[in-house]
């Protein structure tokens, strides 16, 4: 279904107003907990899948023993319910001491000793959406410094409890807060989601100068129909959300359910090939202990990978909507290089979708094109008639095709 093309592409020279710690010149990839665990504390009857300690440890073994680092999945994210309903006597948020005995700084410690890196979850409000203690106004800066101290490398500040005024001064004192800790710490934010991802009421440019990424759109569920209503929502509002990515400033679609009980391997493949398209961040949520061959070859997918980090940074869109069901998706990457996605919302049979490169707007000149899910290269004229044979996205058979273009064969890629 999809068919990404590395392409030749001119490059505009890009302004970036973003945030300024130096940190996700790419969009940030690893893994977080929450799609797959939830908020799952019952460690006397689900040992192995409750929220504590052992979860992190686990998934932080399974990245670096796994191949997962190396391909850049280093961030092991804790999401809500890792907190103590209580802070401790100085007003500090704590983890839970049962669940986490050793402490966030230990597992940060954990992580850091492997090249892998931390992230935890706060909620601007009284309460995170879990109702464990949130970080309202006059609690940001206390909550930042004990982040910091704890060497936590990334922070999502989730909206639950709070209302449009407490956000609009809490986001960005976070920001600051985070910043005087002298610490990098990556910063999400979920702002835009409790706003309709929008403007008026979202202001994107203000977003790219505070936070490193953010959640724009509703939470990701362990269904294709959870996946294609977020991609869709995406590519509709292109137009506003494109140009607000850049390196160092990401929207985020949320997390990746590949691996899980969702999807079939087509649908996988198209999550993945629609979030590289996107330049979204790549934080699984699945478990990596159990997880299936083919559903980890997609997520260790190096082509793929490579289209979602490149290092321009520039936010992809759909180009094409055809009445035949068939959707193209484009994406300029650095080196003259782009990527394609063909993309079917038939539920027949796969489709023969004949094009040219000249049609979707590419140059004269002969192009290099890789597959990215079979490896397989070709040499195409821009004039050149081929077809695409696109698979229905709600057969479980065979329905995805990635390819990758350079230009001209004068720069081809290497990955
Ligand atoms: C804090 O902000 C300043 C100015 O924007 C920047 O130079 C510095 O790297 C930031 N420090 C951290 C730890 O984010
Ligand atoms: C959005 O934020 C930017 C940067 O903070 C600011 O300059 C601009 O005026 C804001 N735009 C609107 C419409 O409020
Ligand atoms: C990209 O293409 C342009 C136009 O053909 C060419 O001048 C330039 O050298 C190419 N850049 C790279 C990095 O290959
Ligand atoms: C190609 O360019 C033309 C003219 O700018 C435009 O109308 C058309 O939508 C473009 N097609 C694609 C597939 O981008």
């Amino acid at each position: 279904m999809h068919f990404a093309v590395l392409i030749f592409a001119s490059v505009a020279t890009m302004t970036t107003f973003a945030l300024d710690n130096g940190l996700m010149r790419t969009p940030p990839m690893g893994w977080l907990a929450w799609e797959r665990f939830r908020c799952d504390i019952d460690c006397t009857n689900d040992p192995k899948n409750c929220i504590s300690e052992n979860l992190f440890i686990d998934m932080a073994d399974r990245l670096y023993e796994d191949g997962w680092k190396e391909l850049g999945y280093v961030y092991v994210n804790i999401d809500d319910c890792w907190a103590s309903m209580d802070r401790d006597k100085d007003g500090r948020l704590q983890a839970d001491p049962n669940r986490f005995p050793g402490g966030i700084n230990k597992l940060a410690r954990y992580m850091h000793d492997r090249g892998l890196k931390l992230g935890i979850y706060g909620d601007m409000g009284t309460h995170t959406c879990g109702g464990y203690p949130g970080t309202t106004v006059d609690k940001i800066d206390i909550d930042a410094q004990t982040f910091a101290d704890w060497e936590v490398d990334m922070l999502k500040l989730d909206g639950c409890y709070s209302n449009a005024v407490e956000q609009e001064l809490g986001y960005p004192l976070m920001s600051k807060a985070l910043n005087a800790t002298g610490r990098p710490i990556g910063y999400s934010c979920s702002w835009p989601a409790y706003q309709g991802g929008l403007p008026p009421k979202v202001n994107y440019t203000q977003l790219g100068q505070i936070c490193n990424l953010w959640r724009n759109y509703g939470d990701i569920q362990d269904s294709w129909s959870s996946v294609l209503s977020i991609a869709d929502w995406f590519f509709e509002n292109q137009d506003i959300l494109a140009p607000a990515a850049g390196p160092g400033r990401w929207n985020d679609p949320d997390m990746l359910v590949i691996g899980d009980f969702g999807l079939s391997m087509e649908q996988s493949r198209s999550q993945m090939a629609l979030w590289a398209i996107m330049a979204a961040p790549l934080f699984m949520s699945n478990d990596l202990r159990t997880i299936s061959s083919g559903a980890r070859s997609i997520l260790q997918n190096k082509m793929i990978i490579s289209i979602n980090q490149d290092p321009l940074g520039i936010q992809g869109r759909r180009i094409l909507k055809e009445k035949s069901g068939i959707e193209v998706f484009w994406r300029p990457l650095s080196n003259n290089a782009s990527a394609l996605v063909f993309f079917s919302r038939r539920n027949d049979m796969p489709y023969r979708y004949q094009t040219s490169l000249s049609k979707l707007n590419y140059t004269t000149g002969s192009y290099k094109v890789t597959d990215v899910y079979t490896d397989q290269t070709d040499v195409l004229k821009d004039s050149t008639e081929f077809v695409v044979s696109v698979n229905p996205t709600e057969y479980t058979c065979n329905p995805v095709e990635v390819f990758l273009l350079t230009c001209c064969l004068r720069t081809v890629r290497t990955f």
